[in-house]
């Protein structure tokens, strides 16, 4: 079982690198998580897609398209997500294989403020939405206060975030091995024998 984890920050120091780091190492046993960032992808440009798609871009769909799983840590910049990780996002929704298509995917920010990325969260649920990728729901595991929650070993000193995030790394590592529920959820939506039944039971009446 395979999970790629993006960083939606360039910087050296980042804490959401940082958070995809911690999170490597929440993973369950025989479950490999590699942790990437950005720093090759282009800015999104037509004109540069057409003369041939960037190598980093391809290399990017193609680790997603190999992996069971995505992981995503963004920064919150301005309440949405940073340039960067939607720009890459942009080119990866361009791709034909579209990578995180179906690809259960889980999200989490850290932020040095009291919000922790929250509202970032909710932007980049939306975009994945776009992206038709298989977004977790639980738990939402959100670092807020982060610039003194990392300890020198990489550690994250919130004891209840750690224990969420090893939840979210289960949750994502169940979602992943299981093909079929892909299936379901692609082919039958979860709402639809409701409303088959609520149907019937109009036409049962002689309304329609
Ligand atoms: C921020 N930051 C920020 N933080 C937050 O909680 N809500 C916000 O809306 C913003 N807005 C914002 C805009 C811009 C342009 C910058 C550069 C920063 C602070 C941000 O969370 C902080 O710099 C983090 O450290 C960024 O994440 P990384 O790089 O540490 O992963």
């Amino acid at each position: 079982m395979r999970i790629v984890a993006i960083s939606g920050s360039l910087r050296a120091d980042s804490l959401n690198t940082r958070l995809a780091h911690a999170a490597a190492g929440l993973v369950p046993a025989g479950v490999e998580i590699e942790v990437v960032t950005l720093q090759d992808i282009p800015l999104y440009d037509e004109d540069l897609r057409s003369e041939g798609w960037p190598a980093a871009v391809t290399t990017l769909g193609e680790r997603i398209a190999d992996a069971d799983g995505v992981l995503i840590a963004t920064p919150e910049y301005n309440y949405s997500i940073s340039g960067v990780l939607k720009n890459a996002l942009d080119w990866l929704s361009r791709l034909s294989s579209a990578p995180l298509a179906g690809k259960p995917t889980a999200i989490m920010s850290a932020s040095p403020g009291m919000f922790g990325g929250v509202r970032a969260q909710d932007h980049l649920r939306q975009i994945l939405f776009g992206l038709d990728a298989r977004v977790l729901t639980r738990p939402q595991v959100i670092v807020n206060l982060a610039a003194d929650k990392f300890q020198e070993d990489g550690s994250l000193s919130d004891s209840m975030a750690v224990e969420l995030m090893r939840k979210l790394m289960e949750a994502l590592t169940r979602a992943g091995g299981d093909k079929d529920a892909i299936n379901v959820q692609q082919t039958r939506p979860r709402w639809e024998p409701a409303r088959a039944r609520a149907v019937g039971g109009i036409r049962g009446a002689g309304q329609v």
